[in-house]
C-alpha cells in the first residue's frame, strides 16, 4: 500500500484556498513543537458568525500542506461552532488517513483554525470558554508525541 492517499497526494499537489485574506476578521499562526514548521490560517467572518472564505500559508511538509487544504475545505461555508469542533482526526480521516509518524503535522491545522477563531472572538469583545482554546505547545492536548 502507498505511504500516502490518494487524497493526500492530490491536496498536496493542488492545495485549496492557499493565500493571504488582507482584511481577515480572523488570523491564527501556530508552530509544530515536534518539527518547527508554522501555519497560518486567515478567516473572513460574515454577521451570522459563518465562515465566508479561508485561505492559508504554510511553511511545512507535505502532510501539512495537504491537511490545511482538507481543514480549509471542511470548515468553509460552516459555522464558527461547528469550525471550533474540527479535530485533526476528522481531518485525517477526510484525507483517507496519514502515515503514524505524520499525524502531528495535522494538529497543525486543527490549532491554526482554533487560534483564527479565537482571535476573531477577542477582536469582537465576544465571550467564550477558554476551555475550548488550549494554550499553544500544549503537548497533553495533542498526544502525538
Ligand atoms: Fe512538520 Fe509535518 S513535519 S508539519
Amino acid at each position: 500500500m502507498a505511504l500516502y492517499s490518494e487524497k493526500v497526494m492530490d491536496h498536496f499537489r493542488n492545495p485549496r484556498n492557499v493565500g493571504v485574506i488582507e482584511d481577515a476578521d480572523g488570523v491564527g499562526e501556530v508552530g509544530n513543537p515536534v518539527c518547527g514548521d508554522i501555519m497560518k490560517i486567515y478567516l473572513k467572518i460574515n454577521d451570522a458568525k459563518v465562515i465566508e472564505d479561508v485561505k492559508f500559508e504554510t511553511f511545512g511538509c507535505g502532510s501539512a500542506i495537504a491537511s490545511s487544504s482538507m481543514a480549509t475545505e471542511l470548515i468553509k461555508g460552516q459555522p464558527l461552532e461547528e469550525a471550533l469542533k474540527l479535530t485533526n482526526k476528522a481531518v485525517t480521516e477526510a484525507l483517507d488517513g496519514l502515515p503514524a509518524h505524520k499525524l502531528h503535522c495535522s494538529v497543525l491545522a486543527e490549532e491554526a483554525i482554533k487560534k483564527a477563531v479565537k482571535d476573531y472572538y477577542d477582536k469582537n469583545g465576544i465571550e467564550y470558554d477558554p476551555a475550548d482554546f488550549p494554550e499553544d505547545h500544549d503537548c497533553e492536548h495533542c498526544h502525538v508525541h
